[in-house]
């Protein structure tokens, strides 16, 4: 059987480090040639091959938290087709007044993708965007009122961890946003290929209402917004 390809892009707006870091490691770690190398072939055998893309309007390096500096790989002109884009979370001033290339980028892009991805005020960046109007999505918790402000057609749910309506899944909080993935890798690939991505990690996921889950009893279903 063919070794499925994806290609996965992380938006570099300037956001923190863990929202990207966390979700890229657990993803990275379902890659085919990682778990063929920890894993074996046979659990290698429904990993795919994951190519990922680091976008910016420019290559220059852009500042994420902790002065670390991220190099893009790619400018949101050149960025090849995604099948998922993933957004991390700035400060909410930075939603509030999203650059238009940022924008037209995530709208033009959401049609094509198969999901959709934010965690923490990444939410406010897509909500600012209007790709979520009329539809169920959360963020930081604290943030109702930014969320509000900034997508007021936003159906926002301040009880879940994360809501997946559709292609787009948005998370509350960065470590939640780890959770999401978690739970993407579970949908996607099994519970096998969580089991080992989690497991590599030392990280034990939480599920949609925030409690901790063992490994193999996996993070339940997609709840239904
Ligand atoms: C997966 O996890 C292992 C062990 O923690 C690490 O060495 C490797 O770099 C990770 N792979 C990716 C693609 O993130
Ligand atoms: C929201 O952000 C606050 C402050 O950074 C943090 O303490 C809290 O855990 C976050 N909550 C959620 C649900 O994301
Ligand atoms: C989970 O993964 C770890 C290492 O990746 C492995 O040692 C363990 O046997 C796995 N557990 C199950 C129940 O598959
Ligand atoms: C969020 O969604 C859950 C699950 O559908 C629902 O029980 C809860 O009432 C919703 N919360 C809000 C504030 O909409």
């Amino acid at each position: 059987m063919a070794v499925e390809t994806i290609n996965f892009g992380f938006l570099l707006v300037p956001l923190q480090l863990l929202d990207l870091a966390g979700p890229m490691d657990i993803v990275g770690n379902i890659s085919h040639d990682t778990v063929e190398k920890y894993g074996g072939k046979e659990l290698a055998k429904t990993a795919p091959q994951i190519n990922f893309f680091h976008i910016a309007s420019t290559l220059d390096p852009v500042p994420l938290t902790g002065g670390f500096l991220a190099k893009p790989t790619t400018t949101l002109a050149d960025c090849p087709q995604l099948d998922y884009l993933l957004i991390g979370g700035p400060d909410p001033a930075y939603a509030a007044n999203l650059p238009q290339d940022m924008r037209d980028f995530i709208v033009e892009r959401s049609k094509s993708l198969k999901a959709l991805f934010t965690t923490c005020t990444g939410g406010l960046v897509a909500a600012a965007t209007g790709v979520l109007d009329e539809r169920s999505a959360t963020v930081n918790h604290t943030l109702s009122e930014a969320g509000r402000e900034i997508g007021p057609k936003v159906r926002w749910n301040w009880t879940l961890n994360w809501v997946v309506d559709g292609k787009f899944w948005t998370a509350a909080g960065a470590v939640a946003g780890m959770d999401m993935l978690a739970h993407w890798v579970e949908v996607s690939y099994g519970k096998d290929l969580l089991n080992f991505s989690t497991m590599l990690l030392e990280y034990q996921p939480r599920d949609v209402n925030g409690k901790p889950v063992s490994y193999m009893n996996g993070l339940g279903d997609i709840v239904e917004v």
